[in-house]
């Protein structure tokens, strides 16, 4: 893969050892990701966006966190069903989701 034009970090909570059990994985941020993923592959976008999950943000109470690069863009309180929208504005045609911008 080349450099990616977008790279999209989804908070899981995760760990290197043991379940994971942080914040933003028991508000469903595995859905997230597994949104994201199959959004990336329906519209053909493997090699212009990559997708990486992450470890605790220290910002939990906002979670779950997603933060999209290069603009550095962090949204708070994502839901699954946000996903598309994120895709659709942000990465499809660079317009920040004002509304979960945190
Ligand atoms: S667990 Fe996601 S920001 Fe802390």
């Amino acid at each position: 893969m080349e450099k990616p034009n977008h790279h999209i970090f989804v908070c899981s909570s995760s760990r290197i050892n043991g379940p994971q059990q942080g914040v933003c994985m028991k508000k469903d941020s595995i859905q997230i990701l597994a949104n994201f993923m199959e959004e990336i592959e329906d519209r053909d976008l493997e090699g212009e966006v990559m997708l990486t999950n992450t470890g605790c943000f220290a910002n939990c109470e906002k979670g779950p966190i997603v933060v999209v690069y290069p603009e550095g863009v962090w949204y708070g309180k994502v839901t699954s069903g946000d996903v598309e929208e994120i895709m659709d504005s942000h990465i499809e045609n660079g317009g920040v989701v004002e509304r979960l911008k945190i």
